[in-house]
């Protein structure tokens, strides 16, 4: 008798984090086994045939086209009761952070450089540090900038777009700023 295949977790825009029992796909290869192949706009995947999605810090990465294609391949291929994790930065955090953050521009940004940061490392208060590539990316490599943003207010809308059962969305500190970490049940 053949065995059932068990319904595959996506890990989309993976990075060199990679997660065992996971499909692991990005458009760069930063760690070995990554799925390079998998265009994430047309997923070779039947409808409903998938247990779960992880998106951490990637959809900001879309374009605006490739954004619809995604979101909405991610919701045909979800099976019921599947999961589409995403993390993207808080970008009304963001704005308001840069509005109230001084606007001393001291240095270029540096290629390559371990404090890429034009000089004002990770500080929050500061305009043209890590909150000017919360808004473009850090550009520091092959896909590494930003070309959509994210609200609670858009999360929770594109859910009820794509019929999503249930969304949570939680507001959490990483990548040296404030995140909206949403989990959206099909
Ligand atoms: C900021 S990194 C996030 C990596 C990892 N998820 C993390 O949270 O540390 C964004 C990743 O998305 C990938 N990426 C950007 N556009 C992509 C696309 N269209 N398809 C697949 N991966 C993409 C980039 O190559 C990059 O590895």
């Amino acid at each position: 008798m053949n065995a059932i295949a068990p319904a595959p977790n996506l890990h989309f825009g993976c990075g060199p984090n990679l997660l065992p029992g996971w499909i692991n796909i990005d458009r760069v290869a930063r760690a070995p086994d990554v799925r390079t192949d998998i265009d994430l706009t047309q997923l070779p995947w039947p409808d409903a045939s998938v247990a779960a999605i992880l998106a951490e810090h990637l959809f900001e990465h879309l374009t605006f086209a490739e954004e619809q294609q995604v979101w909405t391949e991610a919701a045909r291929v979800l099976r019921p009761g599947g999961t589409l994790t995403v993390e993207v930065p808080d970008f009304e955090w963001v704005c308001a952070c840069f509005l109230a953050a001084q606007d001393q521009f001291v240095d270029f940004y540096q290629t390559g450089h371990p404090d890429h940061y034009a000089g004002h490392g990770r500080a929050l208060d500061q305009r043209w540090g890590i909150l000017q590539t919360m808004f473009f990316g850090n550009q520091n490599g092959a896909g590494q900038f930003h070309r959509s943003a994210y609200t609670e207010a858009k999360l929770r809308a594109l859910s009820r777009l794509l019929g999503f059962a249930a969304i949570k969305v939680e507001k959490i500190f990483n990548k040296g700023g404030q995140a909206l970490r949403a989990v959206l049940t099909r």
